[in-house]
């Protein structure tokens, strides 16, 4: 008999996906065209955006977002240390700086004080990052960024269908950017999405995703009133996002259920905390993350040898080589990067695997050391 597992992500994908990909392949027009637009409609109304654009990545629609603000070189751009890399390397393909800030050990988002810390004249925008779907607190952001004068852009890459302020995050900024590569909640394969209510921001969007073009031309004789590149979506993937967008409610109720069972089987555990969901106000986790205070590493490979799967933080980004920085300002982010992982979060998972698995990680928090033990099986 297979033994059990408990991925940490799986992607969910079937029979409607098949049947929507079997009409684009019919059509004959596999480039950004009707599936495409219906994609960007379903998403702007259900998100209660006024536009939405599909491009290529949620790093494209960062970089992209940030051109269509006229963000480049000589500006700088708070961005959180601890982000996916796709954050910063938004920044750094404008030609502008990235300036990495703190975050608090709270909720792993942007820090407050660090930002004011790093504030400089050519500070023009911050990009709060929603880490595994939850938000820093947004009103205060907003009111720090309209107090120094900068544009929010929000990387809602991990946040799709989660709320804060009765909004979906995403839409709270001038723009927000989601991401759908596989290990998000709905996937079109790689594929990102901006959303923004400024017809301003929209028109430049489209120009910039598709060589200047207002609207998608023939390649022939098309006015291209603007510079702009190519970083257009495809109604194959559109046909892949609408059969998932079916099915989005459930699949955000069962991260939801995840994070609640999560919660209550882990209430007891002294050794790891889950940071908040407030998911009776609309929040929802893209992935269940918890801090351990004392050998994350040992928990890690406690739970591999159990077949659940985790996956650790990222390094902070000031370790990284394009980023380089001392370690001085960033002492949360480097405790947060080294005690915390997302726990098993798959869509497949039902309620039972979650509790199985929380149960593991109560055993392994009862170990005398569980340092020493982790190993032990
Ligand atoms: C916080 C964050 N920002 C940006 C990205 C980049 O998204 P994409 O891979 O669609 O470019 C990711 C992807 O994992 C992410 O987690």
């Amino acid at each position: 008999m297979q033994e059990k597992t408990y991925p940490w992500w799986s992607p969910v994908m079937g029979a409607r996906e098949k049947e929507l990909l079997s009409q684009v392949i019919d059509s004959g027009f596999p480039n950004d065209g009707p599936f495409t637009e219906k994609f960007e409609n379903e998403l702007a109304a259900f998100l209660g955006a006024k536009y939405a654009v599909a491009v290529t990545s949620c790093t494209a629609g960062l970089y992209l977002s940030l051109m269509a603000l006229g963000i480049g070189s000589g500006d700088e751009v708070l961005v959180p240390d601890i982000t996916f890399i796709a954050t910063a390397n938004a920044v750094s393909m404008t030609g502008a700086k990235a300036v990495l800030v703190d975050v608090n050990k709270a909720d792993f988002c942007i820090d407050f004080a660090a930002m004011r810390k790093a504030l400089s004249s050519k500070t023009r925008a911050i990009i709060p990052v929603h880490v595994s779907g939850r938000a820093p607190d947004m009103e205060r952001l907003l009111a720090f960024a309209q107090e120094h004068n900068l544009k929010v852009i929000e990387d809602a890459a991990e946040a799709l269908g989660s709320k804060t302020l009765g909004k979906y995050l995403g839409t709270l900024g001038l723009s927000g950017a989601f991401s759908f590569s596989p290990a998000k909640t709905i996937t079109t394969g790689q594929g990102g999405l901006i959303v923004t209510n400024s017809e301003e921001i929209h028109g430049r969007l489209r120009e910039l995703k598709d060589q200047g073009r207002p609207k998608r031309g023939t390649g022939g004789n098309d006015t291209h009133v603007s510079l702009g590149f190519n970083f257009k979506f495809t109604d194959l993937q559109a046909a892949m996002g609408l059969a998932q967008l079916e099915t989005l409610s459930e699949r955000l109720k069962k991260l939801q259920k995840h994070y609640e069972c999560y919660k209550a089987a882990l209430a007891d555990n002294g050794r790891v905390r889950l940071p908040e969901f407030d998911t009776a106000a609309g929040a929802c986790p893209q992935w269940i993350d918890a801090y351990v205070e004392e050998d994350r590493d040992g928990l890690y490979e406690y739970l591999k040898q159990r077949n659940a799967d985790c996956r650790k933080f990222w390094f902070p980004l000031h370790t990284q080589n394009p980023y380089l920085s001392d370690d001085a300002d960033y002492k949360n982010s480097i405790d947060v990067s080294k005690k915390s992982l997302w726990l098993p979060s798959s869509l497949n998972l039902e309620e039972a695997d979650i509790y199985k698995v929380a149960e593991f990680v109560n055993d392994w928090a009862k170990l005398p050391s569980a340092r020493t033990a982790a190993g032990a099986r």
